[in-house]
């Protein structure tokens, strides 16, 4: 990988895993676009930062402010990254979870990634060599209560992203995935950390998942999943998966304890 030579465009950049994975980029020498709606936090990770790079603000799910973004970058030359990194999440029964929020989730987690990749893609292919990598979640192969629009989010992402690196094989193109598991972000609640303890399930640091997404860039892997056991987990749910319904279905209780109503409305 000709670090130096790349041009990188970041979603989420604001954010706790994006901003770890901005520092372990930026110190390789890559030039960053730095994505993400918060303009005070995106300045202030700019600045951190060693090399040039640019901030731009937008509302990914909003399609005018997301079609100017492709089209001033395009007009700069392109970008030679795309990490499709940005997400929300929300902890709620379906019943208790309000359309807009169903809606909001599936649309940051999955389709952005999707429209983006498809409007950079044309500008991708005339690089010699390009990568999109997509950020999932072990929750985009393990289906969980109270997550329902976040695993289905996710899921969705997963076979995006195994289908557009199947579909892009003969081309200049590398596309990836990577699955951090519950990391120390705001993505999480309160009550989302608290299940998480309560569950025994270990949170790691966003610097570990930026250090795992180096990895997978270094060594050219296709996917990968942070974290043992999730990673057995997944192995297991995909071959057998009503071992794990047993297995969850046992720790529904604990979960159930976390989905208050009143978090029905919150989009984090
Ligand atoms: N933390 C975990 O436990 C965990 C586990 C597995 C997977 N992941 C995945 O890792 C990725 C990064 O999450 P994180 O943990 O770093 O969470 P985070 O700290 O909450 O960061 C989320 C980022 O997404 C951006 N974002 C959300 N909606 C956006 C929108 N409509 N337009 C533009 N930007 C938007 C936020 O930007 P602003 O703040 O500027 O609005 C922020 O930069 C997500 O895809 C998440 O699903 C996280």
């Amino acid at each position: 990988m000709e670090w130096s030579n790349q041009r990188c465009l970041l979603t989420g950049a604001s954010g706790g895993i994006g901003q770890a994975i901005a520092k372990a980029l930026a110190q390789k020498g890559v030039s960053l676009v730095l994505v993400g709606r918060n303009s005070a936090r995106l300045h202030a990770l700019k600045e951190q930062l060693p090399g040039e790079h640019q901030v731009c603000c937008a509302d990914l799910s909003n399609a005018q402010e997301r079609e100017s973004l492709v089209s001033k970058l395009t007009e700069q030359g392109g970008v030679s990254m795309l990490v499709n990194n940005a997400g929300i999440s929300h902890l709620s029964t379906l019943e208790d979870t309000s359309t807009e929020v169903l809606e909001s989730v599936l649309q940051t987690n999955l389709m952005v990634p999707m429209l983006l990749t498809q409007a950079f893609l044309p500008q991708l292919k005339q690089r010699r060599t390009t990568h999109i990598i997509n950020i999932g979640s072990t929750f985009g192969s393990i289906g969980f209560a109270g997550q329902t629009a976040y695993c289905a989010s996710k899921f969705g992402l997963r076979g995006f992203t195994e289908s557009l690196l199947r579909e892009l094989a003969d081309t200049n193109i590398k596309v990836s995935y990577l699955a951090p598991r519950a990391t120390d972000t705001q993505i999480n609640s309160d009550a989302s950390f608290a299940m998480n303890k309560a569950l025994g399930n270990q949170v790691d640091t966003p610097e570990m998942v930026a250090k795992q997404f180096m990895l997978l860039l270094e060594q050219h892997k296709t996917r990968a999943f942070i974290g043992f056991p999730e990673r057995l987990f997944i192995k297991i749910n995909g071959a057998f998966p009503s071992l794990v319904d047993k297995a969850l279905i046992k720790k529904l209780p604990i979960i159930k304890r976390f989905i208050a109503p009143t978090m029905k409305d919150k989009i984090l």
